[in-house]
This record gives structure tokens, C-alpha cells and sequence, in this order.
């Protein structure tokens, strides 16, 4: 049976701060609220449609702090009273791609942010031959180049299919510091790994947890996320 014991929440509790990461890597703000959101999707108990209630939320509050890392412009607006507002807009156009199949959970948080938001697909899986990641399929908006990219993937464990995915876009002419990487729950040996290989690219997680088990899931983590996530 799972253990409880209470505590008096505040909104700014800071459970853990976690292990330091690489320069290019932040994580939302380690509430509370986040690591129970977490520790209803680790457990192996939790059902599928509460699994993808509250992937959902923790979803959002990754894409509202990415939208955070965007450049504005100032802007002045008039409002009703007739007073001027000194405010701001986005300064650029962007769009999702998310890493299939796992990646796609994340579509759905993107676009109740982003109204009508282009988003591309990229499949990449593990060659039998040579066990490495390979690309099968990319499907992207054909101005690419010209947006900022949210980059979808709920796990980041090697690092091995984001660093392929980042090939991908660079290929595309998207410039790596266009690039932002969103996870859950990501492994300090796939934050090294990406920061090393790309150091302009900005990794958002939710959470860093403590490494990779002989199989490369990450630890203590959730398990297959794709899996919980899509099949009944
Ligand atoms: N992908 C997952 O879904 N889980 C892991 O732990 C690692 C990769």
C-alpha cells in the first residue's frame, strides 16, 4: 500500500531542487502541486484515464513555460477606457513537432495555448540492425525555418531520438537556439547528452529524476510513457 504522510503545502514549497543542470536545461518550479501531479502518474496503480488527465495538466504548465522562453516586441494598445497599454506580443511565428508516438500526447496541450498552431510529426525508432535510432517519417510545416519550434517528447531518457529529431531541423534550416525541447521527465545522462551535442538548444522539464536502469527507462520515472498513455 502507498505511504502518506501530511504536510502544509505553500505555493512556492520546493520539495527538491534536484540535481544541477546543464546550462541550457530549466525546469518548471519544483511545487507541490507539480510533484503530486507527478506522483499520481508514477504510480503503477493509477488508471489510464487519470494517467492522461493529469499528463494533461502537467502538459500545460510545460507549454505555458515554454511559451515564457519566446522573444516579444513592445506593443501599445488602446483599451476600452481610451487609455493607452504599454504591453508586448510575440515577436515570431511557431510550431510543434512532436516525436512519435509518445510526442503526440503533448499536441493536444500546445494547441489549447496556441490557436491553430502548425505542428509536424517526426517518427524515429531503433534500427534492428545497428540498435540505433533511425528515422522513418517527418512530416513539417514547409516554412519550418522561419518559426520556433517546440519540440514534443514526454521523456527524455538517452536522448537518442531528440538528439535525431534536432538533426532533423537543423537539416531544415531551423537554427538550434529556435529550438525548445519540452519533457516531463527527463535523466541527467540525456540532458548531458543533448547540452553536449547541442548546446543552443533549450531543454524545459518537468522534473530530472536519477538515471537510467540497464534498459534505458529512466528511474525511478513512470514506466513506458506511450504506452500508459495510448493503449487500453
Ligand atoms: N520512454 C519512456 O516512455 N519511459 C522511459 O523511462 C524512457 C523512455
Amino acid at each position: 500500500m502507498a505511504s502518506t504522510s501530511a504536510t502544509l503545502p505553500s505555493a512556492t514549497t520546493a520539495p527538491t531542487t534536484g540535481p544541477p543542470l546543464p546550462p541550457n536545461s530549466t525546469r518548471l518550479p519544483q511545487t507541490a502541486q507539480l510533484d503530486a501531479l507527478l506522483t499520481i502518474i508514477r504510480d503503477k496503480g493509477t488508471s489510464r484515464s487519470d494517467f492522461i488527465f493529469y499528463s494533461d495538466r502537467i502538459i500545460r504548465l510545460l507549454v505555458e513555460e515554454g511559451l515564457n522562453h519566446l522573444p516579444t516586441l513592445e506593443k501599445t494598445v488602446q483599451t476600452p477606457t481610451g487609455l493607452p497599454y504599454k504591453g508586448v506580443s510575440f515577436e515570431g511565428r511557431i510550431c510543434g513537432v512532436s516525436i512519435l508516438r509518445a510526442g503526440e500526447a503533448m499536441e493536444s496541450g500546445l494547441r489549447e495555448c496556441c490557436r491553430s498552431v502548425r505542428i509536424g510529426k517526426i517518427l524515429i525508432q531503433r534500427d534492428e540492425e545497428t540498435a540505433k535510432p533511425k528515422l522513418f517519417y517527418a512530416k513539417l510545416p514547409e516554412d519550418i525555418s522561419q518559426r520556433w519550434v517546440l519540440l514534443l517528447d514526454p521523456m527524455l531518457a538517452t536522448g537518442g531520438s531528440v538528439m535525431q529529431a534536432i538533426d532533423v531541423l537543423l537539416q531544415q534550416g531551423v537554427p538550434q537556439d529556435r529550438i525548445l525541447f519540452l519533457n516531463l521527465v527527463a535523466s541527467p545522462e540525456g540532458l548531458q547528452a543533448v547540452y553536449k551535442k547541442f548546446p543552443q538548444v533549450r531543454v524545459i522539464c518537468g522534473w530530472v529524476d536519477d538515471g537510467l536502469d540497464e534498459n534505458n527507462y529512466i528511474v525511478p520515472g513512470l514506466g513506458d510513457f506511450g504506452d500508459r498513455y495510448w493503449s487500453s
